[in-house]
């Protein structure tokens, strides 16, 4: 089975996501991290990340993502791109990178050629790319909730942080809509664990 688990921009997809896997034992894919692989790769090469064949270009030899349940990682030929996938510059440009068709052309062939069981984070899992999933999920919470939790992980001030998200969830609003048949899950008020619990409780017998 496929459990598609979609959401807005640090709402918890990545986390909850590698704890549906663990307690299902299989494994996770994390779909934004290849749109973030083309986008540090536009960047370091200096092309419009608005060009899509530019940004194509840069993705030869193709990055691929390793599927780990310790967390996912991408790799471009022998070079581990993780590291650098979670900047501030990264995060700025990606939308524009994820609203090429091609490029989501590319990052659509790439997941669906891998094997399920398995639980699918990102933005149109459950919509676009597995839209026949057997269970599928939407994670929201409010912007200020959000950044907050990414305060941790990031230098800037949570303001400023929240005003990137915010921004963000505008940008990605084309790419980023709960299936009609998701489950909608507000993160606000709850602990990782719980909202974990809280989708393993509705997964089918
Ligand atoms: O999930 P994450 O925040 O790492 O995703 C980074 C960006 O990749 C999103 O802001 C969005 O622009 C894009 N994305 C997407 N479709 C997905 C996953 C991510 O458009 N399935």
């Amino acid at each position: 089975m496929i459990v598609t688990i979609d959401g807005v921009a640090a709402s918890g997809k990545s986390s909850v996501s590698a704890g549906v896997a663990q307690a299902l034992g299989v494994p996770y894919i994390s779909s934004g991290l290849l749109y973030r692989a083309a986008t540090l790769l536009g960047l370091e090469a200096g092309v419009d990340l608005g060009q899509e064949g530019a940004v194509l270009g840069c993705l030869n030899p193709p990055p691929r993502l390793e599927p780990l349940a310790a967390g996912n990682r991408v790799w471009q030929a022998g070079r581990d791109l993780t590291p650098d996938l979670h900047s501030t510059r990264v995060d700025r440009g990606v939308s524009v990178v994820a609203a090429r068709p091609e490029v989501r052309a590319w990052v659509d062939a790439q997941l669906r050629a891998l094997p399920a069981p398995l639980v699918a984070e990102g933005r149109d899992m459950g919509t676009a790319v597995f839209p026949h999933a057997g269970a599928k999920f939407y994670l929201t919470a409010s912007p200020r909730v959000r950044a907050q939790r990414r305060a941790h992980e990031r230098p800037e001030e949570v303001d400023a942080i929240e005003a990137a998200l915010i921004e963000r969830d505008r940008l990605d609003t084309t790419q980023s809509a709960p299936a009609p048949d998701a489950h909608v899950i507000d993160t606000g008020a709850l602990s990782l664990q719980g909202v974990i619990d809280a989708v393993l409780a509705r997964l089918p017998a």
